[in-house]
């Protein structure tokens, strides 16, 4: 069934467990997400970067993500993950998008201000919640890079939530978009994360949180993939952040790895079939597995 991100964000932020969100590419990865989450019982966001839109079109994955709420039991929000583009998050506002983020991370704090009040004020019209974001979460996407990371400053999120009234905040504490997150020992920030917490009472989100796992990583290579230097963030940390107020947590490197992995190894050891469905099928099968230990990580198993 369809949700509200924010009411699944407020009981998880009640339970103090995390919501999953995973950002979707096609059918497969929608299967595969909403697959685990059904077994486990467990609440998902389901999320289009407009990268993703401008891949496989806006229609086709909300048909998608509609056709998967139907389905299931469990209930399923759909959000507009990093929105840069006025045009497009009005669109996925009159779409009924359970929420949109709006990233203006790149702007100066008072023109993020004006700008993510301007879209709080469109939104809240038609009853969908906004997610901000303040500070910088490093990593190069399709079609949002920031080379460095500014950490969230605990008291200017405060005055952002304030004179915003955005529902959700993204914040930065130290993780990156993509494989590579740390080149040394992984850090995240964790003392600026309790400070946020202290000050600002909406949900938190963690970005750039895959974990990067070793035996997807190991697959990929052995069959061919070259991942070296790759790093996600440890679950140990995920863990620390959960306790300290995050309860949503944006997974997509993860998904990519497994989706690599899983067509890679099919490929090479099937060099005679050509079939799509027998080279995605296993592919999304390790998506399926991948999305489950994330759910398990984040202590929404049976929040459903
Ligand atoms: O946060 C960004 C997501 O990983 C989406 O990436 O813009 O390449 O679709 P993308
Ligand atoms: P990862 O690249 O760590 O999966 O982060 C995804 C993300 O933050 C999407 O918004
Ligand atoms: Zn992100």
């Amino acid at each position: 069934m369809f949700a509200s991100t924010t009411s699944l964000l407020k009981k998880a932020q009640k339970g103090k467990y995390a919501v999953a969100h995973f950002n979707i590419n096609n059918m497969e990865i929608v299967q595969a997400v909403v697959s685990a989450a059904s077994k486990l019982r467990a609440p998902i966001i389901l999320a289009t970067s407009e990268g993703a839109l401008k891949y496989a079109g806006m229609e086709y994955l909300f048909s998608l993500a509609k056709t998967a709420a139907e389905q299931t039991k469990v209930p399923v929000a759909f959000h507009l993950d990093h929105g840069r583009d006025l045009e497009i998050i009005q669109k996925a506002i009159n779409m009924r998008y359970s929420s949109v983020m709006f990233d203006g991370s790149h702007l100066q704090f008072e023109k993020n201000v004006q700008v993510t009040k301007k879209i709080v004020k469109m939104a809240h019209a038609k009853g969908v919640s906004v997610e901000a974001e303040l500070g910088t979460i490093g990593g190069a996407e399709d079609l949002v890079f920031a080379r460095k990371i500014i950490y969230t400053n605990p008291e200017k999120a405060k005055e952002f939530v304030e004179r915003t009234g955005c529902d959700v905040l993204a914040v930065a504490i130290g993780t990156s978009h993509g494989a590579y997150k740390f080149k040394g020992k992984a850090n995240l920030q964790l003392e600026i994360l309790e400070q946020i917490r202290k000050k600002v009472s909406v949900p938190l989100v963690l970005h750039g949180a895959s974990g990067v796992p070793k035996n997807v990583v190991k697959t990929a290579e052995k069959y061919g993939a070259d991942l070296s230097g790759v790093k996600g963030v440890p679950d140990s940390q995920i863990k620390k952040a959960i306790k300290l107020g995050i309860t949503k947590i944006n997974t997509d490197t993860d998904l990519r790895l497994a989706f690599d992995a899983g067509v890679r190894q099919f490929i090479k050891n099937k060099p005679k079939d050509f079939d799509p469905r027998h080279i995605l099928g296993p592919a999304r099968e390790m998506i399926r597995k991948v999305a489950e230990e994330r759910i398990k990580l984040f202590g929404s198993v049976r929040k459903a």
